[in-house]
């Protein structure tokens, strides 16, 4: 059965549910503080890039299916669930900072008691939560709004950015943390359409579900600094982490994905999500040491491919670098903890200077580094008057670049693979030098 959805936050999370469950026919409301975001999402102008969303988020916002307000209380009086998609960002002891769910989850709860709503409703955790949010959020609206049936419920989201409408659409699984039955029967009603192939919707209770989430992250994590940490490894004894990746990821007990050695993860939801594990497992008294252990190597792992670029050069001073990739990962312009950011860093402290280009992150790089940096209009452009190479995303278009444009470009023909996109026996072919993660180095000498 349709129902009105409210959304609040109108985010990577927040846009790609509204835009889904609207297209799976429900009538949503999204709710965002960003006046701007909202003005240009109801002229169907969109604030990220994540492929496929554009068309979907035009179709419904054309036939009315969705609509953009920053009126919470528009949502709240037309919805019969309310999704909170708000950020949750570390705060200054790594634990996640609540203020933006539980501010909500309040303002939502006096909205209905002063309009004395007496429908059925339920605010939904969509952002990621630590353990026990549910009993936080839900204690806020029994003491605003107490005796008002409003059922809260633990409902994590999985997508990934750049691939975030697919996983929406056909998800993995959906993962429900809810103790009240006419809060489990709405939320199957609304997630049946998005799981007809089969898919399982887990029904669980509210701190399982928070969990989940995290631990999912976690161990994707802890898979990234694992390879990371055997690259190292390799470079030491002369082996190869992509032949490793191989033979181990063929393996149906362990699988192919996240098993990338590189730059270290980053992004909006890893750096953030580990941190908060370890705070709240060491808050419980049950650290988890191997999530600690991922967090510190991945740490290490920029900072051994910086020391890399710093050893070839002696010194950084007065070289230039062309940067290919700033997003934290390819298909996204999400630059949030991007490995880019923090080598550019590095670099600039150091001495050098940086020509960066990506393909859809530069925005928000010249949000972060402003003039400290220049921009280039394509990859080949960046190359112009720089010493070397460095490569920090693994777009699709770096990975077939014409080695002689390159030489000819660079001053001293030198990559800095942090992605691992060429064959290091092709590139000795081609008279470069040639640096990457886990895998013997190419010298030219
Ligand atoms: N980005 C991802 O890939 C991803 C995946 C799974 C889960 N998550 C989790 O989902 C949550 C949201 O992440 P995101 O990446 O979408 O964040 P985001 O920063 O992209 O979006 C958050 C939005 O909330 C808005 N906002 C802030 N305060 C508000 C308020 N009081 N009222 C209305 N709107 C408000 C902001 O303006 C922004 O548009 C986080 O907890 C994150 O960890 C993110």
């Amino acid at each position: 059965m349709p129902r009105t959805l409210g959304i609040v936050g109108t985010g990577y999370v927040g846009l790609v549910t509204g835009t889904c469950f609207a297209e799976s026919g429900n009538r949503v409301i999204c709710v965002d503080i960003d006046e701007r975001k909202v003005q240009e999402l109801r002229q169907g102008k969109m604030p990220i890039f994540e492929p496929g969303l554009d068309h979907i988020l035009e179709r419904n916002i054309k036939n009315g299916r969705l609509t953009f307000t920053t009126n919470l209380e528009e949502a709240v009086v037309a919805s019969s669930v309310l999704f909170l998609c708000l950020p949750t960002p570390p705060d200054e002891d790594g634990s996640a900072d609540l203020q933006y769910v539980l501010g909500v989850a309040r303002d939502a709860a006096r909205i209905i008691k002063e309009k004395d709503i007496k429908d059925f409703k339920v605010f939904v955790n969509k952002s990621t939560v630590p353990v026990q949010t549910a009993e936080k959020v839900t204690s806020i609206v029994r003491e605003t709004a107490p005796d008002y049936p409003i059922a809260v419920v633990s409902n994590p989201e999985f997508l990934r950015e750049g691939f975030a409408v697919e996983d929406f659409m056909k998800p993995d699984r959906i993962v429900v943390g809810a103790s009240e039955e006419r809060a489990i029967d709405i939320m199957r009603d609304l997630y049946e359409p998005f799981v007809r192939s089969g898919n399982p919707i887990f029904f669980m209770d509210e701190k399982s579900a928070e969990i989940t989430k995290y631990a999912a992250n976690c161990y994707l994590a802890m898979r990234i600094s694992f390879m990371n940490e055997l690259s190292h490894y390799c470079e030491k004894v002369g082996a190869d982490i992509e032949q490793i990746r191989m033979g181990i990821g063929s393996d149906s007990r362990i699988g192919k994905r996240f098993l990338f050695a590189g730059l270290g993860y980053g992004g909006s939801c890893f750096p953030k999500d580990v941190k908060a594990l370890i705070h709240s497992t060491d808050a419980a008294g049950a650290t988890l040491g191997l999530v600690k252990a991922a967090e510190e190597a991945n740490y290490h792992q920029s900072e051994r491919f910086f020391t890399k670029i710093l050893t070839r050069f002696d010194s950084l001073e007065g070289k230039r670098f062309a940067l290919w990739g700033l997003a934290f990962k390819p298909n996204t312009d999400d630059t949030r903890e991007a490995p880019a950011f923090r080598l550019i860093e590095r670099l600039l402290s150091a001495g050098a200077a940086v020509t960066a280009y990506d393909p859809e992150a530069m925005e928000n790089t010249k949000h972060v580094f402003g003039d400290r940096i220049r921009y280039a209009n394509d990859s080949t452009d960046c190359l112009k008057g720089a010493d070397a190479l460095i490569i920090a995303t693994e777009w699709n278009e770096f990975r077939s670049p014409d080695f002689e444009v390159l030489k000819k470009s660079l001053t001293m023909p030198i990559i800095f693979d942090g992605r691992n996109l060429f064959d290091p026996d092709d590139i000795a072919k081609t008279g470069l030098e040639y640096y990457s993660i886990g895998r013997k180095a190419i010298t030219q000498s």
